[in-house]
């Protein structure tokens, strides 16, 4: 028997809704929003494969929306859930952790809401692992010839975490730790918000470097690849495609300017 479930990632809520509004219009709009992405027929459960926006009260406010339509919902964390956007929430959370803490604490109160760091979860005989990764800057230092501080230096310099990411970056070593035991757990379907595979990402971006920060090295996990379905985010590209004998996924909204028209998707696990 075939099994379903829903998938969307990088919903950067803040960016399509106003924050700060009162609590009434908020839930209204976050809720207009929710059914604007909404499948004709949603499945029982929902995968967010990281980066839900950068408040955590609005965030709150959107799960619980999800909530309305899903019995589950099961994400991990997005470099974006780390980032501490303005005076007011640096001086807040002070280091992006706490943050992500509170996240946590917040979403624990919701029945059926279930975070992946680095844990699985069994919902109808189906088997879900997840952790949000990092970069290992591997597609720079392998395939661009790189040095290590070269990437780090690029990555520094065009992207966002270095300057939103408060109190030290998370590390790369931590998150290969908590994938590996995923990587040896009963897996049905994983969900990361960096992609393992860079292969479908070449061709992608202007800028070659970019692939080093969107995806770290698994080829040698793919390789020995045992669970259905691969879910991922973080590059607002779109892919689905099979590799050893696994589904490989992207179903990012991104930003208002690329995630127009785009909905959650049904993701059918064949048996
Ligand atoms: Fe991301």
């Amino acid at each position: 028997m075939s099994y379903k479930f829903d998938l969307i990632s990088d919903l950067h809520i803040d960016f399509w809704v106003k924050v700060n509004e009162p609590l009434h219009k908020a839930e209204k709009k976050l809720s207009n929003f929710v059914k604007g992405l909404l499948p004709s027929t949603p499945s029982k459960i929902l995968v967010i494969a990281g980066d839900l926006g950068h408040y955590n009260q609005q965030n709150l406010l959107m799960l619980k929306c999800f909530k309305e339509v899903y019995e589950y919902v099961i994400l991990t964390w997005g470099n974006h859930d780390l980032y501490l956007d303005g005076s007011r929430s640096r001086k807040k959370y002070i280091r992006s952790i706490n943050r992500w803490n509170e996240m946590k604490e917040l979403i624990s109160s919701l029945s059926g809401v279930f975070v992946l760091d680095g844990e699985t979860i069994t919902v109808d005989n189906v088997t879900f692992g997840g952790t949000g990764m990092w970069y290992d800057y591997q597609y720079g230092i392998q395939v661009l010839n790189m040095t290590r501080e070269e990437v780090h230096t690029y990555w520094e310099d065009n992207f966002s975490d270095f300057k939103y990411i408060k109190g030290g970056q998370p590390r790369f070593a931590d998150e290969l730790v908590k994938f590996e035991n995923l990587m040896v757990s009963p897996l049905d379907v994983l969900i990361t918000h960096v992609t393992p595979d860079w292969t479908p990402l070449i061709g992608t971006y202007k800028d070659e470097r970019d692939i080093a920060i969107y995806s770290f090295d698994g080829a040698s996990f793919i390789d020995r690849v045992n669970f259905k379905v691969c879910c991922f985010g973080h590059t607002h590209v779109h892919h689905d495609y099979v590799k050893q004998g696994c589904r490989f996924v992207n179903n990012a909204l991104g930003y208002p300017d690329q995630g127009k028209g785009r909905k959650i998707r049904t993701i059918v696990i064949p048996s």
